[in-house]
């Protein structure tokens, strides 16, 4: 079966995916808290450095390898050795997982987003959440009772899903980025701007700018730059590498990932003046320290800022439902994101049509994603995520770094980028991927192990396990599949 590769119909809808793929809900949610409780305005040393010295970097590696290659990843690291496709598999594994409970998070802002027009969350936003969203139970037996609400809302983010990445790929993803990211961006300076006319605003902008310089001397405040920047630039989900191989033979690398990147960090810290600004309003209105309002992840989209829109009068009826559309696109082209690197993957590898592909993507995956729609879905979700980001995630950008570092021909790539560049990349670049980043990644997987495994209680632990298994199993089982299964057999006989 001929498999000509897509190509982007300009570098606009590149940019606009890739933007789309970085900006998610950890620019939105995770963020400002992340910013907040790392010294504030301090903060931004570490996380400036750590943009150039870990996502530039390891930016640069991905779009080359794509760039280069024209392939899945699986292909690019059989070029090195056969066998370091496990690894390719290994990631794949990863964001499918990730991808799976991803997908159950934007099916709850969705929820959010058909309630927002009524306030439809009552007067305890904390409760509601728990008890007639989530249905949340502690009891492992409530894993068999499915939530008929969140398990339709998941199934409508993977339809749409599908929908989108099963065309051909300027028809689906290029077309839905090129009107969703700018959107996006566009819904955001309404809020933002929205929030900075609020009163209150003030309490939280001091709070937003006041640096601890105290703070830089902690390690932690380090490691939690380096994770912001990995998590939130979807580092080492082969994700630049696969939308970089559908790009045309002249294109300025460098100058792309600068823009992302810029756009990227450009927009967590805009849109975090506007969510200091709104947790501002609600410390003033409700007489609360600041620090008691702040706060990350669902607790802040679902709790938090229902409280706030119930405080707001009217404007909660308009601010609601463009806080949680944002939330939803930003979700969602993270989640298109996720899906093309293994689609891809199955169509090098298995002579799958792209919309076969994606068909077998989506629906393995929504299959998975019931494990999240029941009453302890939620547990197990917070279980995976802390697991798969902190070391799961860490662990393969380690090995990428040191395959691509040791074993290959990094001077070829270098010779690459410089063909058509800002900048020129130097033996610097080489440095930071062969040494500096292992080391540096080594000490955040480390610190991962620490905060998430050794202190998990039993349930925790016993998750971890399996996913430990799973992900040293499912990729072996992969690999062999493809070399029973797959084209280069059948090309081979
Ligand atoms: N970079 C996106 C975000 O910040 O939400 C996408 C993403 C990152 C998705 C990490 C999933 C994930 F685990």
């Amino acid at each position: 079966m001929s498999n000509e590769r897509a190509q982007w119909d300009g570098n606009f809808a590149f940019l606009m995916a890739m933007i789309g793929s970085a900006v998610g809900l950890g620019n939105i949610w995770r963020f400002p808290y992340i910013f907040y409780t790392n010294g504030s305005g301090s903060f931004m040393i570490p996380y400036i450095i750590a943009i150039v010295v870990l996502g530039l970097s390891f930016l640069i590696l991905e779009y080359a390898l794509g760039f280069k290659y024209k392939t899945s990843i699986l292909n690019i690291l059989r070029k090195v050795k056969d066998k370091f496709q496990i690894l390719g598999w290994l990631v794949l594994c990863i964001i499918f997982l990730i991808c799976s409970y991803y997908v159950c998070i934007v099916g709850w802002d969705l929820i959010y987003l058909v309630l927002s027009f009524v306030k439809g969350w009552g007067a305890d936003p904390n409760a509601f959440f728990s008890n007639s969203v989530l249905h949340a139970s502690d009891l492992t037996s409530s894993m068999l009772s499915v939530v008929p609400v969140v398990l339709v809302s998941t199934f409508v983010v993977w339809l749409t899903t599908w929908y989108i990445s099963h065309r051909d790929l300027n028809d689906g993803v290029s077309k839905f980025s090129k009107i969703a990211v700018p959107l996006l961006g566009i819904l955001d300076v309404v809020i933002v701007v929205f929030a900075l006319t609020l009163p209150g605003a003030g309490v939280g902008l001091t709070q937003m700018f006041s640096p601890s310089w105290d703070a830089l001397l902690d390690t932690n405040i380090w490691l939690a730059a380096f994770g912001q920047v990995m998590f939130s630039l979807s580092l080492g989900m082969a994700i630049a590498m696969t939308y970089a191989s559908y790009l045309p033979k002249k294109a300025n690398l460098t100058k792309n990932i600068v823009t992302v990147i810029c756009a990227n960090s450009g927009f967590e810290v805009f849109n975090a003046v506007g969510i200091f600004s709104i947790l501002g309003f609600m410390a003033m209105t409700t007489a609360l320290p600041f620090s008691e309002v702040i706060t990350d992840g669902t607790g802040l989209a679902f709790i938090a800022f229902p409280e706030v829109f119930n405080l707001m009068g009217v404007g909660g009826n308009i601010l609601g439902p463009i806080f949680f559309l944002c939330i939803f696109i930003a979700g969602l082209t993270s989640i298109i994101a996720l899906v093309e690197p293994m689609s891809s993957s199955l169509s090098d590898k298995f002579g799958f049509s792209r919309q076969k592909s994606v068909t077998i993507v989506c629906g393995i995956g929504f299959l998975v994603s019931l494990l999240f729609t029941s009453q302890y879905g939620s547990t197990i979700l917070t279980i995976f995520d802390a697991f798969l980001n902190n070391c799961a995630l860490v662990a393969c950008i380690i090995l990428e770094c040191l395959v691509f570092g040791w074993f290959f021909d990094m001077d070829s790539l270098k010779e690459i980028v410089n063909r058509n560049t800002l900048f020129k990349v130097g033996n610097w670049w080489k440095l930071l991927i062969k040494i500096i980043l292992p080391i540096i990644l080594f000490i955040l997987l480390v610190s991962g192990i620490v905060s998430t495994v050794l202190t998990g209680d039993t349930i925790t632990l016993i998750v971890e396990a399996i996913l430990v298994v799973v992900l040293i199993v499912a990729p072996c089982v992969l690999y062999y599949l493809t070399k029973v299964f797959g084209v280069e057999r059948r090309h081979a006989n």
